[in-house]
């Protein structure tokens, strides 16, 4: 059985996000970073508002595995009449490739539809970023289209390939 489980954050997991936050390589494809301690930290504290918040519309939980944090994953809901949210995700690269990402986008999924009761999942990821458009693939999403200059990032306009899933779809192969 599987050890990953997601949580609320807590003040004190900045350091265990500071470490993978930190590193190149996995904000390499996103808005923001590497990060600083006080980004870090920053970062949580935002999480932490945003849970306390009625309503609330953002739903970030630490990944964890044997009780230590080794990612982030969210829930944002970006649209409440029509029922859409969107879901993204992190991990520390000491876990990269054991299925864990896929492992947790099936997690949002349960979470989006049955909890949340969303209509539409949404995800984006950089066009070059293989490692997320495959999670998406695998959890059953599917590729909508090229949102070309979506999003800038360090090396320009960053073009995002969008990955959608409506709850008949998931009900369906679930
Ligand atoms: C994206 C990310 C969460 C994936 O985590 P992960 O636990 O390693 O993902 P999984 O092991 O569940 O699946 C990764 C898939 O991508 C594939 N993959 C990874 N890197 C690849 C590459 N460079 N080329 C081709 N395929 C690649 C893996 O082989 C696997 O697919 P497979 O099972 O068909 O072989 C992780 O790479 C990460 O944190 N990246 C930085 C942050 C990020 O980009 N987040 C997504 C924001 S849109």
């Amino acid at each position: 059985m599987s050890s990953i489980k997601l949580r609320e954050f807590r003040t004190n997991d900045w350091e265990a996000v500071h470490r993978y936050a930190s590193l190149d390589e996995v904000c390499k494809y996103q808005p923001w970073g590497p990060n600083s301690v006080a980004d870090s930290k920053a970062y949580v504290d935002d999480i932490l508002f945003a849970s306390k918040q009625t309503p609330r519309t953002r739903f970030a939980y630490a990944i964890t595995k044997n009780n230590s944090v080794i990612g982030a994953c969210e829930v944002n809901l970006r649209n409440a009449q029509e029922k859409i949210g969107e879901l993204s995700y992190i991990l520390n690269p000491e876990w990269w490739g054991n299925g864990i990402a896929t492992e947790v986008g099936k997690m949002l999924l349960l979470f989006s539809f049955k909890d949340l009761g969303l209509h539409r999942v949404i995800g984006t990821c950089d066009e070059r970023n293989i490692a997320s458009s495959r999670v998406m693939e695998k959890i059953g999403m599917k590729k909508e289209g090229l949102l070309e200059n979506h999003l800038l990032i360090r090396d320009g306009w960053r073009n995002s390939l969008r990955y959608s899933l409506t709850y008949e779809e998931w009900a369906s192969a679930n």
